[in-house]
């Protein structure tokens, strides 16, 4: 029997483990009534989830037409487009992608740097040469690379879900894609009484409500060839989709590992139940 210590400091440990966990504590919240990001339904949660073809592909479209003019996405390689379980574009289409940026290159003999025509093992290549050409760009703000950004921001979904979001196995890990589709929609005309400095923006799901990024998207802004509709709503989820892909590329991977392992010990659990009946079968008790 444990002592009442001992189960005072279980308690605590199990209560440190809840809420001190870093998914719950980084999670943004500005405390005045900041309104959560709608939880969107993903194709690519839950332990069956796979990504969407079509999504991804219309995501990169988004990507590539609008916010790569500011953001890095300096992870990606150009192969990676074909590769199973992402856009899967054709080994060609993902080729003269490539050639259709300039990479820059070097030295070469003379010693010279050089821009030629991308290959499919290069990266993304940034639209800015360093952080301070971006700043001067952009009223002082740095829009941060995409490579991770999807696995990177959060928010924490109050009680009694995030107690959820603390297990293991169990976690909500849609949380950084349901954040910025919330946040590509969600720019509003700034409440009177709020004056914001000139260049920031008015954002209902920024943290701090204020951002440095003008409004990105526009109804219609980007052709969509599969018949998807073209509006901000269904951009933004597109784009974030993919940024979950990029951020994630082997989910799908990683899903089907995980329910081979689960229905592995579901059979070595079976087995063991039998062997234990099996040897205790003589044993009188
Ligand atoms: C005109 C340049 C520009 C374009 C185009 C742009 N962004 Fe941004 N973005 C920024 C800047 C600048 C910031 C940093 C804002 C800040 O720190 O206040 C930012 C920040 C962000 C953030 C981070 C918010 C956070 O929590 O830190 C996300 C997510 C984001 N952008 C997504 C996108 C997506 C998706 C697109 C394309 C649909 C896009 N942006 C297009 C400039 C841009």
């Amino acid at each position: 029997m444990p002592s009442s210590k001992t189960f005072g400091f279980l308690a605590a440990l199990a209560a440190v483990a809840f809420f001190g966990s870093p998914s719950v504590s980084a999670m943004a919240e500005d405390g005045h009534g900041q309104p959560k990001p709608p939880r969107q339904q993903w194709s690519f949660a839950g332990a069956f989830g796979s990504y969407d073809k079509g999504q991804l592909r219309r995501g990169f479209k988004v990507y590539k037409e609008v916010c790569s003019s500011c953001h890095s996405i300096g992870l990606l390689a150009f192969r990676n487009l074909s590769e199973k379980g992402g856009p899967e574009l054709s080994e060609a289409d993902a080729k003269a992608l490539a050639e259709s940026y300039k990479i820059k290159d070097g030295p070469n003999d003379a010693g010279d740097y050089y821009e030629r025509p991308g290959r499919l093992s290069d990266r993304f290549p940034p639209p800015f040469p360093n952080e301070q050409a971006a700043r001067a760009a952009l009223n002082g703000a740095y829009p941060p690379d995409m490579s991770v950004l999807a696995k990177a921001r959060g928010y924490s979904r109050g009680f009694p879900l995030f107690l959820a979001d603390a297990l293991p196995g169990f976690a909500y890990q849609e949380h950084g894609v349901d954040y910025i589709t919330a946040l590509l929609d969600g720019y509003a005309d700034t409440p009177k009484g709020v004056t914001l400095p000139p260049g920031q923006y008015y954002n209902l799901y920024m943290p701090g409500r204020r951002t440095g990024m003008p409004p990105p998207l526009s109804d219609g802004a980007v052709t969509y060839d599969d018949g998807s509709p073209q509006t901000v709503a269904q951009y933004a989820k597109d784009v974030s989709a993919f940024l979950m892909w990029a951020a994630e590329p082997h989910l799908e991977e990683r899903k089907q590992v995980g329910l081979r392992v689960v229905g592995f010990l579901i059979v070595l659990s079976a087995l063991v139940y039998f062997t234990k009946r099996k040897i205790w079968a003589k044993v009188e008790h």
